[in-house]
């Protein structure tokens, strides 16, 4: 059987790290051709190298992705040395402080908004178009379990994913005639860098997770991974519109 990717093109979004490097990871491991993005240089580079080591086929770019020149910029690029997209993971994001809203910080709430609802609006904005002419693929954002919930001091955070699926529904429903699938994905606590700054920022944080997830472990990258490119595969050729919940059951 051949690789469910290959001769795929791929492009990813916080491929420097964490989740986004274990998407990135698993579509070079299934064939894809794939195009790493993030403003952590050296991250990107060591993403790279992982896929190189296996002798994957990776190029990166560094961006930020609120920035619409520069994520114009990126997809130009994938057009001209690839010709073509056919999946598209905007899973860049950060956490932002904690904090309750009468103390949280205007420029914290737009900083949050601009990288994890406005990155992967841009995103989709411009990928679109070009997996539109390459005949159809899909798109998986990366959201959260507090797309889902309302935890306290995580205003921005929690209303940035809650839009990323408010996003993902509409850009589902525009696409769908033209063979574009369009989805999203829940993390639960997942163990990334993001979640180490976030325990050492709160000493409990670690503690209380574990007490609230009933498979008693917090997620690794690679099984948020598997379900992303499972959604963004041909075997979920029926699926759009979807936010899949990621989360060793920690919102049952
Ligand atoms: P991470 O911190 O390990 O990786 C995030 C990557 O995004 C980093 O490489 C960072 O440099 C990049 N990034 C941040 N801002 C950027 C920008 N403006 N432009 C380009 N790149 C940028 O974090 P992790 O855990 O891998 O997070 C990935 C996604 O998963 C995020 O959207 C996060 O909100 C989401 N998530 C993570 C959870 C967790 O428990 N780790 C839980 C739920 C969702």
């Amino acid at each position: 059987m051949f690789p469910p990717f290959l001769k795929k093109v791929a492009a990813v979004t916080g491929a420097g790290s964490g989740i986004g490097r274990a998407i990135a990871l698993g579509l070079a491991r299934e064939g894809a051709t794939v195009h790493l993005a993030d403003r952590n240089a050296d991250g990107l580079a060591e993403t790279a190298a992982l896929i190189r080591a296996e002798d994957g086929r990776a190029f990166t770019t560094e961006l930020d992705v609120s920035s619409e020149v520069q994520v114009v910029g990126w997809v130009e690029q994938i057009g001209s040395i690839s010709g073509r997209l056919d999946a598209a993971f905007n899973n860049a994001g950060i956490t932002g402080p904690a904090k309750r809203i009468e103390h949280y910080p205007l420029e914290d709430f737009q900083r949050v908004v601009a990288v994890n609802l406005q990155g992967v609006f841009l995103g989709m904005k411009h990928q679109i178009p070009l997996i539109k002419r390459s005949g159809g693929g899909s798109i998986v954002n990366t959201a959260s379990v507090a797309a889902l919930t309302g935890p306290g001091g995580m205003s921005a955070y929690a209303a940035s994913k809650h839009g990323v699926q408010g996003l993902t529904r509409v850009v589902a429903m525009e696409n769908a005639a033209d063979g574009i699938r369009v989805n999203a994905i829940a993390p639960g606590w997942t163990e990334t860098p993001m979640v180490a700054a976030n325990s050492q920022q709160n000493p409990g944080f670690a503690a209380l997770t574990q007490t609230a997830i009933p498979a008693k472990r917090g997620g690794r990258p690679e099984e948020i991974a598997a379900a992303a490119i499972w959604l963004a595969s041909d075997t979920a050729s029926y699926v759009t519109g979807q936010m899949l919940t990621v989360d060793g059951g920690m919102t049952i």
